[in-house]
């Protein structure tokens, strides 16, 4: 039976006791909604240490107000069950209701004015400024956080670095695990803690996969079946564009093998945010495949947005 904690500082005193008992924490923070993608960073967690928490919290800031954050779904009563069968169990399920709800009025008691104004600059506006809660402090991963995802998502990963962060500073553990799905976040969270000193190890785990291909993701849930027949695509182009490179023994020019991939979703129905092929620790963009890289895509299937990436390595 794992132990459900919804106060922040009670999970905090939670961790302290088993630490002072010599026990060692993993952490595995997710947004609920739990499939197997997510019950493999436990299982990879189980690991490393003994004892295991899972936060299960919808973070408002890392949704901009026109994203899907009163869409996105949850069953908390399934999540517990299915923590529950895992071998191994989890020891505490962290759900808290808000994280950024101080109990104060918040500076402007709304957005009003400034929510104007910054749409007018940047249009970086995420769900808890939206409310004016009076949060205003936030973590940015300035190089890694622009391309891909971030820059059609302008929120998204201070969102992310800054509830990972608050995460981290109230669960205190020695390992987390993230998975490779969401590369760029991985990657970011890898560098916030290098940057910041957090003594916590961050651990990347495989992508877990439908038996068809299709990444596991909690968005898939709103997929009609026209649609998820669609995002098959993603994958198994992905998967092509990795053998034409092994069969070419490294020869492609990763131009032509992107608008190929481009052109593959597109025309199986989906609308391609980006596809773009990195260096697998700097995230730039690369030519010609060198040293190790990793292929990432973003498309739209009707109201969904997918993400997936493979890593494609000399
Ligand atoms: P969420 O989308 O719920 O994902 C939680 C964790 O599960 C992330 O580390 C993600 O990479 C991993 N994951 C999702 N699908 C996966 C799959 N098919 N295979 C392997 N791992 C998978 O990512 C978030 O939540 C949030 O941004 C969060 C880090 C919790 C901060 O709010």
């Amino acid at each position: 039976e794992p132990l459900i904690i919804t106060d922040k500082d009670q999970m905090r005193q939670w961790s302290r006791t088993m630490r002072a008992q010599g026990k060692t924490i993993g952490f595995v923070p997710t947004m609920g909604y739990l499939h197997e993608g997510h019950l493999s960073l436990i299982k990879e967690a189980h690991k490393h240490t003994q004892l295991i928490v899972v936060s299960i919290y919808v973070n408002p800031g890392q949704f901009s107000p026109s994203e899907d954050l009163s869409t996105y779904p949850s069953d908390f009563d399934a999540d517990v069950k299915k923590l529950k069968a895992i071998p191994g169990g989890v020891d505490v399920v962290f759900h808290p209701h808000s994280l950024y709800d101080y109990g104060n009025s918040g500076r402007n008691g709304g957005i009003g004015v400034e929510r104007e104004e910054k749409e007018r600059e940047k249009a970086v506006v995420s769900c808890v400024e939206e409310k004016g809660l009076g949060h205003e402090t936030w973590v940015r991963v300035e190089r890694l956080e622009k391309g891909m995802c971030g820059k059609s998502r302008p929120v998204f990963f201070r969102g992310v670095a800054t509830i990972v962060t608050k995460l981290f500073n109230i669960v205190e553990p020695d390992v987390a695990v993230f998975g490779k799905k969401d590369y760029q976040q991985w990657r970011i969270i890898r560098q916030m803690v290098r940057d910041l000193d957090f003594a916590i190890k961050i651990i990347g785990s495989e992508i877990m996969r439908e038996d068809d291909g299709l990444a596991m993701s909690s968005r898939n849930v709103h997929l009609s079946p026209e649609e998820r027949e669609k995002a098959l695509s993603i994958n198994r182009s992905l998967s092509k564009a990795k053998a034409k490179f092994a069969a070419e023994k490294g020869q492609v020019n990763c131009k032509e093998l992107r608008s190929w991939v481009i052109q593959e979703i597109n025309e199986a129905g989906g609308r391609v945010d980006y596809a773009e092929i990195v260096d697998q620790e700097s995230l730039e963009a690369v030519e010609e495949i060198k040293s190790p890289a990793v292929f990432c895509v973003a498309a739209w299937f009707g109201k969904v947005r997918l993400i997936d990436n493979m890593e494609i390595s000399v």
